[in-house]
């Protein structure tokens, strides 16, 4: 019989018949893996996979208005430009190298091409400019995609009920350049569109920004656990239909691969996946196949899930993130988006 690790079962275990009525027989255990385990300071130096604040990266949702909750998100706030400055002060001293931004786009902007994902002065680009003024040592990543800022809440142009691919990519490119200039570090496109990412890399080196880096959101699933983010964007109800026929479908994996490897020739120096705790088969395949930065995206689902059942008192909240984060990282990703960042942070410092 073969076992990988350690001696054959056959001779590691020799059962000693039991002597008496109901004595447990004392069992000849050559390899007892309780042994590591008996303690904390063993527990510690034998733990494979370590979550740091280094793993983290922290998702902010900007908004005109005041500071104001998300109904599905307990915990996590739309935020005033001012506020999104001192919450990364904060990220900043918790040592999180990098923040994400969203923008809850007012309702009157929006509309059939998103064209207020070009103005330079939107949300997401007097935030990053504001950001970089008081805070310059903390990474900020953009989101490129329509969505925030369309009448029909798709990531990409539409006609006649279909999202166009090459038109999209065409515009991204622009929504790329107008956020770089605004002193974005990381470009992350999330829409899904074919070629995306080698056309905003040409786009950006064209425009000087060679060393702006792309983290491409590279397995991208049609998902039901982005509900509670499109509320907190105000996208869920302006959304018609789903988007299938761009982002991927859970049923695939193999596939995930074959995005990967076009993302990465196509110049992405980080990719994701997302959703994240549903998806650690597809995470764990990319790390190993490709070695890349790989980071996952712990989603507003997720979040508001583990939430739910936290304040009815069913989970414990801290053990229970801790527990999913690290899990992340024993799948083999590099860090992790996720709106718990400041609390696991608060916690790590403990
Ligand atoms: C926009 C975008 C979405 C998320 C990140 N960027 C939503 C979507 O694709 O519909 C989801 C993040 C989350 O659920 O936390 N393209």
């Amino acid at each position: 019989m073969a076992i990988k690790y350690g001696r054959p079962i056959e001779s590691r275990v020799r059962v000693v018949p039991a002597e008496g009525r109901g004595e447990a027989a004392p069992l000849d255990l050559a390899t007892r893996l309780r042994r590591n385990r008996r303690t904390e300071w063993a527990r510690r130096m034998v733990r494979e996979n370590v979550l740091t604040t280094d793993d983290l990266i922290w998702p902010m949702f900007v908004s005109g208005g005041r500071r104001s909750p998300v109904e599905s998100m307990p915990g996590v706030d739309r935020l005033a430009v001012e506020d999104v400055v001192r919450e990364a002060e904060r990220a900043a001293k918790l040592a999180i190298p990098c923040i994400a931004l969203f923008p809850y786009t007012d309702p009157g902007l929006r509309d059939e091409s998103g064209t207020e994902a070009l103005n330079p002065d939107n949300l997401v680009c007097r935030a990053v400019r504001a950001i970089k003024k008081d805070v310059p040592n903390i990474g900020v990543l953009c989101d490129v995609a329509l969505d925030p800022y369309t009448s029909h809440g798709h990531d990409g142009l539409m006609r006649d009920g279909t999202i166009l691919n090459d038109e999209t990519v065409a515009v991204l490119v622009k929504q790329a350049l107008v956020q770089a200039e605004a002193g974005c570090d990381i470009i992350a496109p999330s829409d899904m569109m074919d070629g995306r990412v080698g056309a905003i890399r040409k786009g950006l080196d064209n425009a000087g920004f060679k060393d702006v880096q792309i983290m491409a959101y590279t397995a991208k699933y049609a998902s039901a656990f982005y509900g509670p983010f499109r509320d907190a964007v105000g996208s869920s109800t302006t959304l018609t239909g789903d988007k299938r026929t761009y982002q991927m479908d859970f049923g695939n994996s193999d596939e995930a691969l074959r995005e990967a490897e076009l993302d990465i020739a196509e110049g992405a120096d980080m990719i994701m996946v997302k959703p994240g705790l549903p998806y650690l088969d597809i995470l764990a395949r990319i790390k190993d196949n490709f070695g890349m930065p790989t980071f996952a995206y712990q989603v507003s689902g997720e979040y508001a899930m583990l939430m739910a059942a936290v304040q009815n008192g069913w989970l414990d909240g801290d053990k229970a993130m801790i527990e999913t984060l690290t899990a992340f990282k024993r799948a083999g990703a590099d860090g992790v988006l996720t709106y718990f960042a400041p609390r696991v942070a608060e916690n790590l410092r403990k």
